[in-house]
């Protein structure tokens, strides 16, 4: 939100009297001043008056998980453990999970409290490249990667995947880029070329990469850099 109007929306404050507030020096956002009403607030950041926080700050959480098989994607479940059981109670209230795994799938998982920033990794148009390590149930074949470079059609949602990149490791075993995170992607992908998926792993989305030295269920805070590569807090 704007600064400008942040201060507005207090009680009795017009918007005369934020501007003159702005321009005066008296408004500050997390501890700089600021003078400029058109600045974009985020709810992550501290808008005081003077002494006076007129905007408390929300904690800002990014995090990735290492997922294990068998945890759901989910925030509650009746029947599976979820992910956010994974999490120290008192951060999880604050998490949603930027992009799902499948309850069987493991690897790479980001939650945050920050929805416009982990938005950025799962909207379509963003395109941001996906890598999994999988395993098949037979060999995969060799037109398996011109297929999926040219594109999988997806009759229920009516349209074809965009290209994705397979680089064979083995037999039973490859490495798939995907740009677009549709309903198990992966594995209807598999489906539509005879084969079937035995084992799914994340390793990276974008630039974010799962930390080899995180154990399967751990997780830890993103670095600022983890955190900027995706383009920034909101
Ligand atoms: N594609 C799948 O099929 N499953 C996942 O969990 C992720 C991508």
């Amino acid at each position: 939100m704007k600064l400008s109007r942040i201060i507005s929306n207090q009680n009795g404050v017009s918007r005369r009297q934020a501007n003159q507030l702005l321009a005066s020096g008296r408004v500050s956002v997390d501890g700089q001043r600021c003078q400029d009403g058109a600045e974009e607030v985020s709810r992550f950041q501290e808008v005081r008056i003077d002494q006076n926080i007129i905007q408390q700050a929300e904690p800002a959480y990014y995090l990735m998980l290492h997922k294990p098989a068998g945890y759901l994607s989910a925030t509650k479940d009746d029947q599976h453990p979820t992910v956010m059981e994974l999490i120290a109670p008192n951060i999880r209230e604050h998490l949603h999970i930027g992009g799902r795994l499948d309850r069987a799938s493991t690897g790479l998982l980001i939650l945050s409290s920050d929805g416009l920033w982990s938005r950025r990794l799962t909207e379509p148009d963003i395109k941001l490249p996906k890598t999994y390590r999988v395993t098949t149930a037979s060999p995969i074949s060799p037109e398996t990667a011109t297929r999926f470079a040219e594109g999988i059609w997806f009759e229920y949602e009516q349209l074809t995947t965009s290209p994705a990149q397979l680089e064979q490791l083995n037999d039973c075993e490859a490495r798939v880029t995907i740009f677009e995170g549709r309903y198990h992607q992966v594995k209807r992908m598999f489906h539509a070329v005879g084969n079937r998926i035995t084992s799914l792993h994340r390793e990276s989305m974008g630039s974010l990469a799962l930390d080899p030295e995180l154990p399967v269920g751990g997780y830890r805070h993103l670095s600022g850099d983890e955190i900027s590569s995706v383009g920034g807090r909101s």
